[in-house]
């Protein structure tokens, strides 16, 4: 079973349904409201305790109700909880996201007690990184506490992996820390300047990131699959499905890199990553879509593309 350590951040996802997007100014009737837990931290390790990882989730969550419920709903995951700080002058952190019909969304995200997970709490766990085979984090919590966390990881030999949502610029420096980067279309953008709307596109973007320190990447492409690259370079179309709602999809991807990282070779491990992020897909919100391991090879059957475990 891979050890695995999510270090990020934990949200309730406050939901819409609208037909389009208002404009600057306008109030929309919209459809149907829901709310889920989320926050890319938190999907990430939901999702990767679905998909047979031994998870730690170090998050930090505000002392109301919203964290309270979200705190009830990880334990319930089987995710130790050990490195949850609980902070009592922040709200826990909320997202209000707009979904539209094609399953696209708009997300903006206020951190509240996410911005609380500092640096200090990371370095008080040196002895659970000695523990772990893969840390992960994301950007929705302070940098600072993500460089730490990176920085832990390669001081204790442990895999690291960065997903770089959402956008923000990131130094040489930083990008150098992670053993891996996995960065969506925009997020891609954002770091490199490059505008990617093709798999050529996408190539030189990733070379950009390998030049800027990057050591291995995989560019989330969406409907496009996914690219590696690293020593070798891989790409992985995506599979065809009706999209209900991509919140979360990239989280269930990032949690399967890290579960099958090492355990196959990586033109599989893209394979099943890409499964993993089409199945939350084609359910609505972001946690409760997070599929199992056992949906995920199953898929992977159906779709003609099984992935073999057990040679590996
Ligand atoms: O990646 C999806 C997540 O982004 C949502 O669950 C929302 O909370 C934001 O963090």
């Amino acid at each position: 079973m891979k050890r695995i350590l999510v270090v990020g951040s934990a949200n309730m996802d406050l939901v819409v349904r609208t037909a389009r997007l208002p404009k600057a100014g306008e109030t929309l009737l919209g459809g149907e409201f829901m709310t889920a837990f989320g926050g890319k931290g938190a999907n990430q390790a939901v999702a990767a305790a679905r998909l047979g990882g031994a998870v730690h989730f170090a998050a930090c969550l505000g002392n109301d109700a919203f964290g309270n419920l979200h705190r009830e709903g990880l334990a319930g995951e089987n995710i130790n909880l050990d490195a949850l700080k609980i902070d009592r002058d922040t709200p826990t952190g909320t997202a209000v996201i707009l979904l539209t019909e094609s399953g696209e969304n708009t997300i903006v995200v206020a951190p509240g007690a996410n911005n609380a997970l500092l640096p200090d709490d990371i370095q008080a766990l040196r002895d659970l990184f000695n523990t772990v085979d893969v840390v992960i984090s994301q950007l929705e919590i302070p940098l600072d506490t993500v460089e730490t966390t990176l920085r832990l990881a390669r001081e204790c030999g442990v895999f690291s992996i960065l997903d770089t949502g959402p956008a923000r610029p990131l130094s040489p420096a930083t990008i150098a820390l992670a053993d891996l980067i996995s960065p969506n279309e925009s997020e891609t953008e954002t770091l490199t300047g490059i505008h990617v709307d093709s798999i050529e596109s996408a190539r030189t973007a990733a070379c950009c990131l390998r030049d800027m320190g990057g050591k291995e990447v995989v560019i989330k492409l969406g409907k496009r699959g996914c690219l590696y690259l690293g020593q070798e370079e891989f790409y992985q179309p995506a599979f065809n499905i009706d999209a209900v709602d991509t919140t979360g999809a990239g989280d269930a991807f990032t949690a399967a890199l890290a579960v099958a990282w090492g355990k196959l070779p990586v033109p599989e491990i893209l394979l099943f990553a890409n499964a993993a992020g089409a199945l939350a897909a084609m359910v609505a919100g972001a946690q409760p879509s997070m599929p199992d391991f056992a949906k995920v090879t199953d898929f992977l059957k159906q779709r003609g593309a099984p992935v073999d475990w057990k040679t590996n």
